[in-house]
């Protein structure tokens, strides 16, 4: 294709696909399928590689991130970013109304909005263009977080219809609680302390130096002020309207109040609707609608007198602490937590509430036996917030911290400058061993599923498996008849799990199909702390075998994409200990895949990034079909085993199952042949 050919093409894909993204993430309302949407994105792709010089900063390409940010810079607002003035009481917005009304009369219109609990950005557009994502910061000056802005997909990159040539919008950057969870779940799986609540986890987000993870990360955006010295409207209202012409999400959740009774009749309505709402809020901001009325009441040095955010009570009971337990992880960090007197709480019944570690306990002097403050301030996990200490025993002992691991006695450990206490008996520790266990066959990992529900603790128990590699040393005749007994709980029935023929089958079988997973996935299976799917994979694909990799030095590692000290300091240690090496040898041995096929080191990079495949039936060959599956994980791609609304694509070969089949069409799922599968990834069949 010529240039010019090209730069046209380039410009219409450019357009189709920021309508579709507008459809899809401002409007909630796509208009194509996700295959279609990817097959435009890849075409764009394949042209930017090969015109690098029409390739735009403002492309849509931009959005699954790439640029690595070392130091972010500061930058001063050209308008300082204010605070709100915060009040719990009704009566303080009865007098913020008459405040208003005394300046500018009783024909003041409100606009009602939600509070989002979240981390406040300002976007900078010139002539169309984000040219600029800046952090609140001091509210003088803040961060240029411009490359980890560019991959929230509901901030525009471009803008379209009648914007003002310079704008800045202001809104609110924030996770959905569904996000906030699925982040925390593969923390937790990779041994990373989880976050506190989604307001933590979208700070530590913006702030990440990888934009690729950030585009992992499916953080949103509501804006909720526009500034312009070119705006055609007189109205806050109307211009955030504008806004969403012009590309912006803008909070559905907004209403114009004439009085002070439509106003409480929002904060109420929002009071109780917050509990379904999909993100956290903590309250409902109060502005004055007209911008005349505005410049008239003005600002504070602090905040505009013109606004007022009417803050939630979080919700919080006062129940009996019983004891505080220890739960330890696979990685042997302890996690102290509070068994509470149950007591009903937005809904739920809590009992048990993390207490984090041991410095939050003793802050809050907490102590066993005290009548504690439990919150769900919007937050998901209850959590304690102080000690009611009119209630407390006089015979109340301070709380000391074990100093012994609780499953094996082990003195414990903590880094210099970290919080956490961490059991160091990494090889007897048996919730630390059950966890490595565990981790090796679960589905991101080797996919053993036949080894799931409770069928570790029974090897273990019978002493079959203490390290991942023995696995591989199982035999039909151990496994058989092995059975263990589940005591009754509160919540289910005694039950006893035997191992009967078809399930030791089952186990054998599943065993020996992951001696065929690629190798970045065997590699984030060994379990190296903060090691999770992403690295291993940038590791794999750096390193290419696991031998290279173990002779890479602190010094070597640190110089790799997205590997910080902490990352290079594990993976030596780790993987130096005698144990990892005999661990290595044994999975070498029985045939696990410790290096990367010819395949998998011709990578494409990350055009598959967010998206799951299901690859089902025959390709000709098994061979073939692994090769499928290894494109998928090495551009990006997540592979599942079964058909389900997570699934993104299928790619199907001749005989695909029709039970798969017919599930695929009910919940939409688009079919890819395998020549359909190499488009997506601009390649053509060998
Ligand atoms: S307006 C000059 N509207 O609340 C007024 N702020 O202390 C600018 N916030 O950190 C703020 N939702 O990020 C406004 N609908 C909303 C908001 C909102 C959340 C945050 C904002 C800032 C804090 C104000």
């Amino acid at each position: 294709m010529e240039l010019e050919h090209a730069r046209t093409r380039i410009e219409e894909l450019t357009e189709m696909i920021e309508q579709h993204n507008y459809n899809y993430y401002v409007l909630n309302a796509p208009t194509i399928s996700d295959y279609e949407f990817d097959k435009l994105m890849a075409e764009l792709i394949k042209l930017e590689k090969q015109f690098p010089q029409l390739a735009s900063p403002y492309s849509p390409t931009q959005r699954v991130g790439g640029e690595i940010t070392k130091e972010f810079q500061t930058v001063r607002h050209r308008t300082p970013m204010l605070s709100l003035s915060n009040t719990y009481t009704d009566t303080e917005i009865r007098d913020f109304d008459q405040r208003v009304r005394k300046t500018i009369g009783n024909e003041v219109e409100y606009v009602c909005e939600l509070k989002f609990d979240g981390v406040a950005i300002s976007l900078i557009y010139e002539d169309g263009k984000l040219i600029r994502g800046v952090t609140r910061g001091d509210g003088t000056q803040g961060d240029d977080v411009t490359a980890n802005v560019k991959t929230i997909r509901s901030i525009p990159l471009r803008l379209k219809g009648d914007f003002p040539s310079q704008l800045e919008m202001r809104g609110e950057i924030y996770m959905t609680h569904a996000e906030f969870n699925r982040l925390n779940q593969e923390r937790e799986e990779i041994g990373e302390i989880p976050f506190v609540n989604p307001r933590n986890a979208a700070a530590g987000s913006l702030k990440l130096q990888d934009s690729t993870e950030v585009a992992h990360r499916h953080l949103e955006c509501f804006v909720y002020y526009v500034l312009s010295d070119s705006l055609k409207y007189d109205n806050h209202y109307d211009s955030l309207m504008a806004a969403c012409n012009w590309g912006f999400r803008i909070s559905p959740y907004i209403s114009r109040c004439k009085n002070i009774d439509e106003i409480f009749d929002f904060i109420e309505e929002w009071n109780k609707g917050r509990e379904h709402l999909p993100f956290d809020i903590d309250g409902v901001v109060i502005k004055v609608n007209s911008f005349r009325h505005q410049q008239i009441l003005g600002t504070t040095a602090k905040s505009p007198r013109w606004a007022i955010a009417f803050k939630f009570q979080p919700e919080s009971v006062s129940t009996r602490l019983l004891n505080i337990s220890f739960q330890v992880g696979r990685t042997g960090a302890i996690t102290p937590v509070a068994e509470l007197e149950p007591v009903f709480l937005a809904g739920t019944t809590v009992k048990r509430a993390t207490l984090h570690n041991a410095d939050i306990i003793a802050s809050l002097d907490i102590r066993v036996g005290d009548y504690v403050f439990v919150e769900k301030g919007g937050e998901i996990i209850p959590k304690i917030t102080g000690v009611d200490f009119s209630k407390r025993p006089p015979s109340s002992q301070p709380f000391t911290f074990i100093e012994y691991c609780p499953e094996c006695g082990t003195h414990l450990r903590k880094n210099p400058g970290e919080a956490t206490w961490y059991c160091p008996n990494e090889t007897g520790c048996p919730p630390q061993i059950k966890g490595r266990l565990e981790h090796f066959i679960s589905r991101k990992a080797m996919n053993i599923e036949s080894l799931g529900e409770g069928r570790i603790e029974i090897l273990y128990e019978n002493r079959l498996v203490r390290k991942i590699s023995d696995f591989y040393k199982l035999t039909y005749n151990q496994l058989i008849g092995l059975k263990k007994v589940y005591p009754a709980t509160d919540k289910t029935p005694a039950r006893v799990v035997s191992f009967r023929e078809k399930t030791v089958e089952n186990i054998l079988k599943g065993i020996e199909q992951s001696k065929s997973v690629p190798f970045p996935r065997v590699l984030y299976a060994l379990g190296i702390r903060y090691v999770g799917e992403t690295v291993a994979r940038k590791l794999a694909l750096h390193y290419h075998s696991i031998d290279r990799l173990m002779q890479a030095s602190f010094e070597e590692l640190i110089l790799v994409d997205e590997i910080g000290e902490k990352i290079a300091e594990s993976i030596v240690k780790t993987l130096h200990q005698p144990e990892m090496k005999e661990i290595i040898e044994e999975l070498k041995k029985a045939g696990v895949q410790m290096s990367l096929s010819v395949e998998e080191k011709q990578t494409q990079g990350n055009i598959l990034a967010g998206k799951t495949f299901v690859v089902s039936g025959d390709f000709g060959s098994a061979e073939r079909r692994r090769e499928i599956e290894q494109m998928v994980v090495n551009n990006g791609g997540k592979l599942g085993t079964s058909v389900s609304s997570k699934t993104s694509f299928i790619v199907a070969g001749s005989q695909m199952g029709p039970s798969k089949k017919q599930k695929a069409i009910e919940l939409g799922i688009p079919l890819l042949n395998e020549q359909e599968f190499l488009d997506l990834l601009g390649k053509s069949h060998p």
